[in-house]
């Protein structure tokens, strides 16, 4: 456990923690501009702060950790920059096999990772199993994901099973579409987090974040750090969630 000063003067209520946070991942790119750097520094930045958060996370006792890392729109940037995020993916990856068991860190991945290449299949698919041996937080890497996308997808094969008779179609729950997103078995988020200024979803969790707590900030990604992190989570501490009740 850490419990650094700045945590100590917001007084998170150790009860209250919330279980599972979510995090847009933005402003990479306006981070590396204002200090004159090419926009793939940011990326390489924001890599560095999403390793630190999960550990800070993770100390506090957050038990799912799900972050937007690369979105079925972000194909449109440059093909040096996709090749930039892919390359550290690759490389946090490679860290990331070598020290899981140590840091009992789970790592799943929610999105379509058929585009992805051989190597990135492989490198996910040996994080699989080093994570059927862990039992601590659960990160969440949504790469290739959307929202619409999951959605669709998790349409399509409910039509699938109507067809071959396995479901009726008034027999269509929530719960049943739940069970066909990538984050099947997961509780939704409680707090959604966006660094980076915008005030938009671009896609995120459209089902999970139902009724997450969101928290929106100017701080761009690689800046935000623990205390950022605190900040965000003493705010949700606050709020009243009445899930449509009084
Ligand atoms: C988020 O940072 C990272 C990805 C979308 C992969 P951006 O690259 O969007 O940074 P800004 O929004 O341009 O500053
Ligand atoms: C959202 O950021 C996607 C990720 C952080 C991976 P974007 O930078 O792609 O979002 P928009 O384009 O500003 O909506
Ligand atoms: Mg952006």
């Amino acid at each position: 456990m850490v419990f650094g000063r700045k945590r100590e003067k917001l007084r998170l209520d150790p009860e209250n923690i919330p279980a599972h946070i979510a995090v847009i991942m933005d402003g990479n790119g306006r981070w590396a501009q204002k200090r004159g750097l090419p926009r793939t520094a940011g990326h390489s930045a924001g890599s560095e702060a999403f390793q630190r958060a999960a550990e800070h996370l993770s100390d506090l006792g957050v038990n799912y950790f799900t972050v937007y890392a690369f979105s079925t729109e972000n194909w449109k940037r440059p093909q040096e920059e996709v090749g930039a995020i892919m390359g550290l993916l690759d490389r946090y990856l490679h860290k990331a096999i070598r020290e899981m068991a140590q840091k009992n860190i789970r790592l799943r991945f929610f999105g379509d990772l058929s585009p992805l290449s051989d190597s990135l299949k492989t490198l996910i698919a040996e994080t699989d199993s080093i994570s059927a041996c862990t039992s601590g937080m659960q990160v969440n890497v949504c790469l290739n994901y959307g929202g619409r996308d999951e959605l669709t997808r998790a349409a399509r094969q409910l039509a699938q099973e109507c067809v071959r008779g396995s479901l009726r179609p008034e027999d269509i729950s929530e719960d049943l579409v739940s069970a066909r997103l990538y984050s099947a078995g997961i509780p939704d988020p409680d707090l959604m987090i966006r660094p980076g200024g915008e005030l938009r979803l671009s896609n995120f969790l459209l089902w999970q974040n139902a009724y997450s707590e969101f928290y929106f900030t100017d701080t761009l990604w690689p800046d935000m750090n623990e205390a950022e992190l605190d900040r965000a989570i003493a705010v949700y501490q606050r709020r009243k969630r009445r899930y449509g009740g009084i």
